[in-house]
């Protein structure tokens, strides 16, 4: 079988990103769960959210809303209304998360299974089955113990985990998951921590979302900034292989996509001040905001996206790609050397050992292929069994797809840096 949905998918997005998704679909031919999605997003063509702009090449495909099945209820009674973390209780950089475990829909002590990643992230916000399946895996991998891993930092026995490098966690997780340029995390070696939210932050994102609405748009110029601010005033900034070139988008793109209310009326969703605020835990409103850190919230009367179009690897692919056709340096692997202003890009070509070059990226596959083998290039400081856990998911997501392979990175170049090199301690 044959499908080719690409043109479909991005309507009139730019042609560097009209290439690759393809090959994902073909990938996606042989199982009937995703050739349903593919044919939910086939039924789009050339049709684009209103209003949106470049960063939002990809649009919510089908116009559908069903109030009943999209309606988050965390009322009292529930059994998932609010309950703020206690002392014992791991929350870490993921706002999602966050609110997740203070929901109740993950463990309310912030240590959970990959199985229940998985499960939750589909439930309430609608995230596709292979971007929530590398996630959690990649999480159990990276931060845990292959099955389970914390959203903060590591668990002590009585949540039940690993301690030690097995279960370091999100928070411990500096340059493998957890990166520089958050939106509202500082980075770690600037401020000494790289979990807790920066009130003049949130503020700032708001500030670059005018209109009282937060649009993929607003987020990617605003991301713009973050990136510009870091390398300005982080000695250390470092925009890590894996780390800056396929999390940092996720960070700014999961606001919208993932946080955003849904309705009749807007069935793409629409993302207002008030309702990132509950999300991200801010009390306050605008120029008076404060961040109160662990109350991250699910709003009440929240409707997430609709099932039928969740948020899967393709999408947010597309949405990756679109970014860095903006801005071409969200692809610039390096850092600063020790001072500001000092951003040195790393050779992609002497990288990969000549399989990638930093010209091609945004073409066919490339991109792709480029930052998922990069994870499995992470290099954790870990055993075999975990690397092979993190291969295979990686495996997962690029099966079809006919990658160059990338056998190894060569780390030479990310020695020189300060923001690689340097061993992290945790805030
Ligand atoms: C298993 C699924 C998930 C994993 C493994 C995960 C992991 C992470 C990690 C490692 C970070 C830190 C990135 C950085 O340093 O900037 C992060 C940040 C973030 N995540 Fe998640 N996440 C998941 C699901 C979600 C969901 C469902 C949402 C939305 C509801 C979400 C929203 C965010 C946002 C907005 C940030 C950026 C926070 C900030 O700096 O302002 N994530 N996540
Ligand atoms: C939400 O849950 C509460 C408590 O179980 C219930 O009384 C209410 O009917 C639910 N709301 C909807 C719209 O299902
Ligand atoms: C979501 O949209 C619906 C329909 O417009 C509205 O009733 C509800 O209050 C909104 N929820 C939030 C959290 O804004």
């Amino acid at each position: 079988m044959h499908f080719s949905y690409t043109s479909l998918l991005l309507g009139t997005a730019t042609p560097f990103v009209n290439a690759f998704p393809t090959a994902i679909f073909e990938a996606a031919a042989n199982d009937p769960n995703l050739l349903a999605q593919a044919e939910q997003l086939s039924r789009s063509v050339g049709k684009r959210q209103a209003g949106a702009g470049a960063a939002t090449s990809v649009f919510e495909p089908v116009p559908i809303f069903d109030a009943k099945k999209q309606y988050i209820n965390v009322t009292k009674g529930s059994g998932h209304e609010y309950v703020p973390p206690g002392a014992n209780d791991l929350r870490g950089p993921c706002p999602g998360l966050n609110a997740f475990a203070n929901h109740n829909f993950l463990p309310h002590n912030g240590y959970a299974t990959v199985q229940q990643y998985i499960d939750t992230t589909a439930k309430v916000v609608g995230m596709g089955p292979l971007l929530a399946l590398f996630l959690s895996v990649y999480g159990g991998a990276i931060d845990g113990d292959i099955k389970s891993w914390s959203i903060g930092g590591t668990p002590s026995l009585l949540q039940g985990g690993v301690t030690g490098v097995l279960g370091n966690g999100l928070i411990g997780s500096h340059n493998k998951y957890e990166g520089d340029a958050s939106p509202t995390r500082p980075d770690l070696y600037q401020d000494g921590n790289n979990w807790m939210t920066v009130t003049k932050q949130f503020q700032e994102l708001v500030d670059y979302s005018p209109g009282g609405q937060v649009t993929l748009e607003s987020l990617t110029n605003f991301r713009s900034h973050r990136f510009d601010t870091q390398v300005a005033n982080n000695p250390y900034f470092f925009n890590g292989p894996f780390s800056g070139v396929l999390v940092q988008p996720a960070a700014y793109t999961f606001i919208y996509r993932f946080m955003a209310n849904h309705s009749a009326e807007n069935p793409a969703g629409t993302l207002s001040y008030e309702t990132l605020q509950s999300w991200f835990g801010v009390q306050g409103s605008n120029k008076n905001y404060n961040a109160v850190q662990g109350t991250e919230r699910i709003p009440d009367n929240w409707y997430r996206r609709a099932l039928e179009y969740p948020y899967d690897t393709p999408y947010f692919l597309a949405d990756a790609v679109a970014a860095a056709g903006l801005h071409p340096k969200f692809l610039n692997i390096g850092g600063n050397t020790g001072t500001t202003n000092s951003f040195t890009p790393v050779d992609v070509t002497d990288l990969t050992g000549g399989v990638f070059k930093t010209g091609t990226l945004l073409q066919g596959n490339n991109f792709a292929c480029f930052a998922y083998q990069l994870a499995a290039q992470a290099k954790p400081d870990i055993l075999g069994g975990l690397l092979s856990a993190v291969t295979d998911a990686v495996g997962k997501v690029l099966s079809g797809l006919s990658c160059p392979q990338l056998k190894a990175i060569d780390t030479k170049q990310l020695q020189a840096l300060p923001g690689y090199s340097r061993k992290p301690v945790y805030g």
